[in-house]
């Protein structure tokens, strides 16, 4: 069945969803046009649509499903901890568990707390910044996507026309945010070390933090440069701003996270996506004596924070298993399959004469249909042309059995065979042709 079909069960439930959600929506991520396809069950890296479509998944839940679907482990651990209950008011021995062992993965997190969802780790993170510090402002990084809370959302898609210059412009994300959060928000531009250290020393008495995503995937999904982390770690060092890291997505690289490949120690790290094994989860975690602001031993802490479903077991468990199959071994094998697919593409954009770059690390990557040299959100930003090939090559990819998401990023997962592989690579040079076919 090609997509779009006006016949199709995903079409139906559509037009169900638009009574009862706004524009038929929860999640303005997954919305797709004319209609979003909906998932029926998934096993391995595959998806089952609801018209019985099968596809590869690299869209992987925006990346938190690094193992697939139905991984035995993951089910036998989450079946069990059903049968003896889903979540209590009381903390169980599975936190301590998942909190040791990610104390144990990443060097620069000495205690760690759990929350529901990325958006409540930067939240809590930022927040933690501000209690440790006494001090108003964050920076971040422009289009750098970090979750939904006011201040991390700052300059998540501005455009020429409001970006400003080569220090950005501090410009609202959705309605009616307040001018409190943009006036303590500072946007630092990408891969630009000179510059960003700058900012961050102009600002320092009133800088909490810095918080920055080493490979941001809104904003291009470059990797930083080792000098432009080097001098952001050493801003914070110099202002006494703490260095926040979001590994939400990043923590894939590796079994030690984000943090070595860059040679930063971060303060503070935000966690999230595989660390839930599928289910919902955040993690903040860093330096003791800032994690100590969470602390209740002593009254009440200068960070108070509960969370009806934080640390609930089901997670808990479901993402000490996840995190229990990832060793080296698996991450070679994702770093090798991530390399045949960049080199795959690579190779049909030359093939096909379309003016293109492939960016990513790892199990991770993205296409930028575009001559320029993409090293942060400016020169990644599409044009209208640009944008028009990548929705073409998507569009080709999904017809084709396999899943991306609308903005291009593509996340592998340890099911994967090398078959699988060929098949995205297969598909990926067939979707090319057909942007080759467009251009003429
Ligand atoms: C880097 C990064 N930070 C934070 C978040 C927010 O996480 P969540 O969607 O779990 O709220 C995301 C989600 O995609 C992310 O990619």
């Amino acid at each position: 069945m090609q997509y779009p079909d006006e016949h199709s069960r995903s079409r139906a439930l559509f037009e169900r969803a638009q009574q009862y959600l706004p524009g038929g929506n929860t999640r303005t991520t997954v919305y797709m046009k004319p209609y979003p396809i909906y998932a029926a069950r998934g096993e391995g890296c595959r998806v089952w649509d609801v018209d019985g479509v099968a596809r590869i998944d690299c869209i992987n839940n925006f990346t938190s499903q690094i193992h697939g679907y139905a991984h035995p482990a993951i089910l036998s651990a989450i079946l069990e901890q059903a049968a003896a209950g889903t979540a209590f008011g009381l903390p169980t021995s599975s936190e301590i568990d998942l909190a040791q062992l990610i104390c144990e993965r990443i060097d620069s997190i000495e205690t760690l707390r759990f929350m529901n969802s990325g958006t409540e780790a930067v939240m809590m993170a930022l927040k933690a910044a501000r209690a440790y510090t006494g001090r108003p402002k964050i920076a971040k990084v422009e289009g750098a996507y970090h979750g939904s809370y006011d201040y991390s959302e700052v300059s998540l898609d501005p455009t020429p026309a409001n970006w400003g210059d080569r220090q950005p412009a501090s410009v609202a994300y959705a309605a009616g945010t307040p001018h409190g959060v943009t006036n303590d928000v500072i946007v630092l531009p990408f891969n630009d070390p000179e510059a960003a250290r700058t900012m961050i020393e102009a600002h320092g008495p009133e800088l909490a933090g810095v918080l920055v995503d080493p490979m941001p995937n809104r904003a291009g999904l470059v990797p930083a440069t080792n000098e432009y982390m080097t001098a952001l770690r050493s801003a914070c060092n110099k202002t006494g701003a703490l260095l926040i890291m979001d590994e939400i997505i990043v923590f894939r690289l590796g079994m030690h996270g984000a943090q070595p490949d860059w040679g930063v120690r971060a303060d503070l790290t935000t966690l999230g996506k595989i660390i839930g094994g599928g289910f919902p989860v955040g993690a903040v975690g860093g330096r003791r004596d800032v994690m100590e602001v969470f602390n209740p031993t002593r009254g009440k802490p200068a960070l108070p924070h509960g969370g009806t479903f934080s640390a609930n077991p089901m997670t808990m468990r479901a993402g000490l298993a996840a995190m229990e199959l990832l060793n080296s071994p698996t991450f070679e094998r994702l770093d090798h399959m991530g390399d045949i697919v960049r080199q795959g593409i690579r190779a049909a954009l030359k093939r096909h004469d379309v003016a293109g770059t492939v960016v990513g690390r790892g199990s991770l990557l993205k296409v930028h249909f575009t001559p320029r040299a993409v090293q942060d959100y400016r020169s990644a930003f599409p044009t209208a042309d640009e944008a028009r090939r990548l929705a073409l090559f998507n569009r080709g990819l999904l017809n084709r059995g396999i899943l991306a998401a609308g903005y291009g990023l593509m996340a592998l997962s340890t099911p994967m065979t090398d078959a699988d592989i060929a098949e995205i690579v297969h598909a990926a040079d067939q979707s090319i042709a057909d942007v080759a076919a467009a251009m003429d």
